[in-house]
């Protein structure tokens, strides 16, 4: 079965056509980062504008680079929840009058459930059950994924997301938003011993992750030394940033893992393009002998492809939306 997923929660304008869920016949993603760049971070009013003018030709455009027409579809499916409520509103409202002109099944998708299903795409033999760390610009969580449409929350974080902190260290960096890749190729040519940073206590539950104190910590170093005339090495900086979010993330996710005793281990979200997080993955999961799945770059961050792959098994699992499906800025994927 054909269906078309559309993507708007936050500053890509995304739409994809997949065949069974894991086949994707077409992807297309227009991004806005440049408009968002000159204010150093998503402007929500800009978003929900630049959607609006984008997606009629993007859902074209996934429809032809797929060989298909409307009548091809067997069901649409869109983020629904969370993200900025206005940039969610025009893929629902879209979505809701594609459903209604053509008669076919309209499927809610969330957001992070569309990240974790981003690996079926590219790992056909990846099964739930399984752990995932979910990591992205808005989001930290390690996830139970019970199965393809029921997810157990048991680590999220206490206030920034790992990619917020990427972001708002690279921008004191002097590095354009979204600062997260600049820091990773700056991280390349430098020394992640050169700084030693705070790596945040977390009290209560044993998985959650707190990045603010890290975030805040880097901003202040930087500060005191313009403030100083001193020169900060940036490569360094960014080498000792990305080596303590890999630690801390890898840390509370194998902790989860040896406790629940799982050994298929995904990674997923726009930070799983890390190459720190990616290697720090990849040898503690070979080190345990711990079957490790992460996307390819292309489908880390957002795209419509992952909403038309979780939107297959959503349908499946009987989910459904109507006329009155509305956007959502935060719910949690335990409410699904
Ligand atoms: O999943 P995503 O595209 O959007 C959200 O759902 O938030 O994630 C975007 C986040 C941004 O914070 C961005 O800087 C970060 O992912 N990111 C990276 C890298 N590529 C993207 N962070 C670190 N290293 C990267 N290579
Ligand atoms: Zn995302």
């Amino acid at each position: 079965m054909f269906i078309l997923g559309i993507e708007s929660s936050c500053d890509e304008t995304a739409a994809a056509v997949s065949e069974n869920g894991v086949k994707i016949l077409s992807n297309v993603v227009s991004t806005q980062i440049e408009e968002h760049r000159k204010y150093g971070g998503v402007v929500p009013e800009i978003a929900s504008r630049r959607h609006c003018e984008n997606i009629s030709q993007v859902v074209k455009k996934a429809l032809g680079d797929a060989g298909k027409t409307l009548t091809d579809i067997d069901a649409i499916a869109v983020t629904y929840a969370p993200g900025l409520i206005g940039a969610l509103l025009v893929g629902v409202s879209y979505a809701k009058g594609l459903a209604l002109a053509t008669g076919k099944p309209l499927v809610p998708v969330h957001h992070i459930a569309g990240h974790i299903a981003a690996n079926y795409i590219a790992h056909e033999e990846l099964k739930p059950p399984y752990l995932c760390l979910v990591a992205s610009g808005g989001h930290s969580h390690i996830v139970e994924v019970k199965d393809y449409t029921s997810f157990n929350v048991i680590g999220r974080t206490r206030d920034d997301a790992a990619g917020e902190c990427f972001d708002k260290c690279a921008r004191a960096m002097g590095f354009p938003y979204p600062g997260g890749v600049h820091v990773d190729k700056a991280a390349q040519s430098g020394d992640s011993s050169a700084f030693v940073l705070p790596r945040p206590k977390v009290s209560g539950s044993e998985y959650d992750l707190s990045f603010s104190g890290l975030k805040t910590a880097v901003v202040n170093l930087l500060h005191n030394a313009a403030q100083k005339g001193e020169e900060i090495n940036k490569n360094d900086m960014s080498a000792s940033l990305q080596s303590v979010i890999s630690q801390l993330l890898l840390e509370k996710t194998m902790l989860a893992a040896e406790h629940l005793s799982y050994k298929t281990i995904a990674v997923a979200g726009g930070v799983s393009a890390n190459s720190g997080v990616r290697g720090a993955f990849e040898k503690a999961c070979a080190d345990r002998g711990m079957k490790l799945y992460m996307p390819p770059l292309s489908l880390c961050g957002d795209n419509g492809a992952m909403i038309a792959c979780q939107g297959y098994f959503d349908y499946l699992a009987g989910r459904r939306g109507d006329e009155s499906l509305n956007a959502v800025a935060t719910m949690s994927l335990e409410e699904l």
